[in-house]
């Protein structure tokens, strides 16, 4: 299949793909904070979301965060589309945050599948490396590069495969998610063989998970190393299964850092009883937790794609 006329691209130096095969273990969220953990360091970051569920994280849609460029809406994935579809660079929302720009996914994302599938039939293998394209122009502004991808779909995970240079792996430790790895696996091995030469699986990490279960986790580190390979760094932070924060905070679209914040003013529970708020109001006290993992498990993501600082 691959053709000898495709010219490969070398992906930003410190571009990292969240990515696993199975839906809903957190892809989005580590990739959101993950891209935050950098922008706040002061480091200009761009977030690129290859992902037909727009979860918005960072409150772009919802609370009209960043500054969209101009031109015709780029939100619900529409700028991603239209870059790929039109072969022009990418066109982020600039400052999300201090430092932090994004090219938000959306429904529009799902139909690039078809798109690249036509363009296959005439242009080949290298129609993987439309994203790696349209990126190219805009990366050497950047820091730090991090891509959401999307679930269950081999084209939209190797389009952003085909433009990173390190892969980090979350998984959940249920049965699913563990075989929802192999197709990250194959994936990685296909675009590292035909697309992208330079790709790394930095690490696999369990997402979620009660810490304190550790031999449960020494098993699903056994079965991480059965599907990704006997040599696959396993991260060690494991950040704690905290429904609620999580869900709150990215109904505020915040970061859990900056939800975290909130809690010295928060409303309290006694308040919601006497009638004072609502629940909605009340910052769980378990976000303090969670922000802190994600804190250690982000320095750590970035340790071992070679970014100790
Ligand atoms: N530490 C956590 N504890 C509990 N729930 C969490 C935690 N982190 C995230 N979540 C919740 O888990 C759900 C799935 O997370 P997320 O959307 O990031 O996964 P995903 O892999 O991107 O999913 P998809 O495959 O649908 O894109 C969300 O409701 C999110 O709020
Ligand atoms: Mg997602």
């Amino acid at each position: 299949m691959l053709s000898d006329s495709v010219e490969l691209i070398e992906p930003p130096e410190n571009s990292i793909m969240v990515g696993t095969g199975k839906g809903g273990v957190g892809k989005s969220t580590i990739a959101a904070h993950l891209a935050g953990h950098t922008a706040a360091q002061g480091k200009r970051t761009l977030l690129v979301c290859v992902t037909s569920q727009d979860d918005d994280d960072l409150g772009i849609k919802r609370f009209g965060r960043g500054i969209q460029p101009d031109g015709p809406s780029v939100v619900d994935g529409q700028g991603l589309y239209r870059s790929i579809s039109e072969r022009s660079p990418l066109m982020p929302i600039r400052e999300v945050r201090p430092n932090l720009d994004v090219v938000p996914g959306g429904v529009a994302v799902g139909e690039l599948v078809q798109l690249l599938m036509h363009r296959m039939m005439t242009e080949g293998v290298g129609v993987v490396l439309s994203l790696a394209r349209s990126l190219a122009p805009l990366a050497p502004w950047y820091d730090q590069i991090v891509f959401d991808s999307a679930p269950e779909n081999d084209s939209l995970e190797q389009l952003a495969a085909a433009a990173a240079r390190y892969l980090v792996v979350p998984t959940r430790s249920d049965d699913s998610s563990i075989s929802g790895m192999q197709r990250i696996a194959r994936n990685f091995k296909a675009v590292r063989k035909q697309a992208n030469p330079s790709l790394r699986v930095a690490g696999a990490f369990l997402y979620a998970s009660n810490p304190t279960a550790t031999s449960m986790h020494a098993e699903v580190k056994e079965d991480i190393r059965e599907v990704l390979g006997n040599g696959t760094t396993i991260f060690s932070k494991v950040v704690g299964y905290r429904e609620k924060p999580a869900r709150n905070a990215r109904k505020k679209g915040l970061l859990f850092a900056e939800y975290a914040e909130l809690l010295p003013t928060s409303a309290r529970s006694y308040d919601v009883a006497a009638g004072r708020a609502k629940v909605a109001d009340v910052v769980p006290e378990a976000i303090i937790g969670l922000s802190g993992d994600m804190r250690d498990l982000n320095n750590e993501i970035l340790l071992h794609c070679g970014r100790g600082d």
